[in-house]
């Protein structure tokens, strides 16, 4: 099994850094179409699971989906500074994601802490593709301003599926800069992070009956004070 994890993320690793390396959003376009696809996939699993009476487990369909929703973001922001411009790049992209979709079912419903070790290894290479991006550029970057989708979600608008996949929380979500495209790229960098966090922690045995998410946490927190105080 770890065979076929590894040949997955060589090709993804080779897509983005080999095909893809001297593109910079083309490339960040190509990694946010592929990578967010796993999530989906989870969803679809855990959805079908729920259909069928099998195994009921709400917080971590609430997880998955704020996970994409958080990458669905980075994928806006991509397009959003012109990433998806050519056809090509798109078609390349749209394709991987649907033939991953249908590796991804499968390894999940027959492995699921391996389907996690994949996203994990993912996940980390997401991190430091934006990181070393942010090290090379960081002066171009500050002098741009930030896309007006990337300021709605990490500061202006609603910021509850935000805070929803924050695993490493500790007494307080999340409140990043958007004041320009460097914050914007640091702030992707970081949610990479939790990304790979909270897979990590859905690899730990029982982990995928025992997971809360942050907001059902933070409640447990509030009405524990409220009886206390
Ligand atoms: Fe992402
Ligand atoms: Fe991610």
């Amino acid at each position: 099994m770890k065979v076929l994890i590894r040949l997955i993320v060589a090709f993804f690793v080779f897509l983005v850094d080999v095909v893809y390396g001297n593109r910079s959003y083309p490339r960040f376009y190509m990694l946010e179409t592929i990578a967010r696809v796993p999530y989906f996939s989870y969803l679809s699993v855990l959805h079908l699971y729920e259909t069928l009476g099998y195994w009921r487990k709400a917080d971590l369909l609430k997880l998955h989906f704020a996970e994409t929703w958080n990458e669905l973001h980075h994928l806006l922001i991509m397009e959003s500074l012109g990433g998806d411009r050519l056809w090509i790049d798109r078609f390349i992209a749209q394709h991987v994601a649907f033939a991953y979709y249908w590796v991804v079912v499968p390894l999940y419903m027959l492995f699921p802490s391996y389907a996690y070790y994949l996203m994990e290894l993912i996940e980390g290479h997401a991190y430091h593709t934006y990181d070393e991006y942010l090290k090379t550029y960081e002066a171009q970057l500050k002098a741009q301003p930030a896309p007006q989708v990337a300021i709605n979600f990490y500061r202006d608008g609603d910021l509850y599926m935000f805070d929803e996949v924050q695993t490493a929380l500790s007494h307080e979500f999340r409140r990043p800069k958007v004041d320009n495209l460097y914050d914007v790229f640091a702030n992707i960098r970081d949610d990479e992070d939790e990304h790979v966090k909270t897979m990590v922690a859905l690899q730990k045995p029982e982990a995928r009956l025992t997971f809360k998410s942050p907001h059902t946490v933070f409640e447990a927190i509030a009405a524990n004070a409220d009886k206390t105080g």
